[in-house]
């Protein structure tokens, strides 16, 4: 049974079961060791108090990691709330967690269904939030289709993801985008580890929780070479599977092919593949087509923000039944040509929904930019213009100095003259 309350100031919430509050605790103090650098801001902060009674909003994947998140923020003044950006991703451990023993106004349940998932954005931006957070750009796009009322009031938004920042960047092209966002899936403190090592490692961690299936000898089939499917295909090579990579941007295919992969269409590919995993942010990048040919038994998941990169209609239509749960995230499509075709994690993004999403030592980083880059929202309150703006160098710089000093590495510094080398053009051959 979902509980709905008041918790400390009457502060609303809806959560799965505010008995898990224990055993989502020792998650978020598990995660928050390999957390170093957010932990250190999250010192700084709780000294400093750099955002005080600033609300905000945060719409993010309900996990033990983004808990630590919001505990720093909280630590730095900030009156915070959150809300899942994703029906199958929140760990409803760590949801209690927050409620019960950090104090965060927290609306996520795992599972909820489309209405109930509106409902929790809705109740977060009730509170009239003055810095949004989003990972998929949902609360900033339904505060400008439903509550543009509060528009004037944002100091600026922050974007976790590839494919929230594509959908702000045609609110930008379109003219509709009210107020500053700041793209903090671009700096390369979050896409060059993030998307890279953290979708790596927990989408094929994913694949192996759902189906125990052995990798080495198996034909893999990413779908997108960007950053994520370098990541993902560069660790099920690592674990033995011949990878094929689909791309439709031919440098991006190139770079595959250089990188040693084999590339061809999906068309292609569905005819040899056993798993198949999409990272694209594009849609129907798996439709009837390529199910029609896919060999019995195949595998086909999604590591993509939205579920929609695998058409998962067309796989209806094709099937004559569908048995759902054959294993814990795994659904069976009987198809009408006798084949079986396995989706894992009803085509949501599969290593949030069926593993814990990127580990914390990563998220570390992505967080840290996060939490930092409110500050820096705060400190040029009224300066920003109403566009997409990059994560300011000095964050990143931060950012990377202080993951670099938590791993005892160190790392040369520019001497004197080589400051001057690069400042000038008049040296040559
Ligand atoms: N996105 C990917 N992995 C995540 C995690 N562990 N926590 C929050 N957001 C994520």
């Amino acid at each position: 049974m979902a509980q709905e309350g008041e918790h400390q100031s009457m502060v609303r919430y809806h959560i799965a079961d505010a008995g898990l509050r224990k055993r989502g605790v020792r998650k978020v103090e598990w995660a928050d060791r390999d957390m170093p650098v957010l932990r250190m801001i999250r010192e700084r902060f709780a000294k400093g108090k750099p955002l005080k009674g600033i609300r905000l909003a945060a719409c993010l994947h309900v996990t033990s990691e983004t808990a630590n998140l919001m505990r720093t923020l909280k630590a730095g003044g900030a009156d915070v709330a959150l809300c899942a950006s994703n029906p199958l991703s929140t760990q409803d451990d760590v949801a209690a967690a927050l409620v019960g023993e950090y104090g965060v106004p927290t609306f996520a349940i795992r599972g909820e269904d489309n209405k109930t998932y509106y409902a929790h954005i809705r109740a977060c931006l009730d509170r009239k939030p003055r810095i949004t957070m989003d990972d998929g750009a949902d609360l900033v796009t339904t505060i400008l289709t439903e509550r543009k009322d509060l528009a004037p009031g944002i100091l600026g938004s922050l974007e976790e993801t590839t494919t929230g920042v594509i959908r702000l960047r045609a609110m930008e092209k379109d003219g509709v985008l009210l107020f500053p966002v700041i793209a903090v899936n671009d700096a390369d403190t979050k896409h060059l580890f993030d998307n890279r090592y953290g979708t790596g490692q927990s989408t094929i961690d994913a694949v192996m929780r759902a189906t125990n299936m052995l990798l080495a000898g198996r034909t893999v089939v990413v779908a997108g070479y960007g950053y994520c499917g370098k990541g993902v295909s560069a660790r099920a090579r690592g674990m033995g599977a011949n990878v094929i990579i689909t791309e439709t941007d031919p440098l991006r295919a190139l770079e595959a092919v250089m990188d040693g992969f084999r590339v061809m269409p999906m068309f292609e590919a569905a005819r040899i593949g056993d798993i198949f995993i999409t990272v694209t942010g594009n849609t129907s990048v798996i439709r009837a087509e390529h199910f029609k040919v896919m060999k019995d038994g195949a595998i086909v998941c999604n590591s993509g923000h939205f579920n929609v990169e695998v058409d998962i209609e067309a796989l209806r239509k094709l099937s004559k039944e569908v048995v759902e749960d054959v294993r814990t995230n795994v659904d069976r499509y009987a198809l009408r040509n006798g084949r079986s075709i396995f989706l894992l994690a009803k085509g949501r993004l599969v290593n949030l929904a069926a593993a814990e999403g990127h580990p914390p030592c990563v998220m570390d980083m992505s967080f840290a930019t996060q939490a930092l880059t409110c500050e820096y929202v705060l400190r040029n309150e009224g300066k920003l213009a109403a566009k997409v703006h990059e994560v300011p160098a000095e964050v990143e710089r931060q950012v990377a100095e202080l993951k670099l000093r938590s791993m005892g590495v160190r790392c040369d510094r520019l001497t004197d003259e080589q400051v001057r080398y690069l400042g000038s053009w008049r040296e040559g051959t």
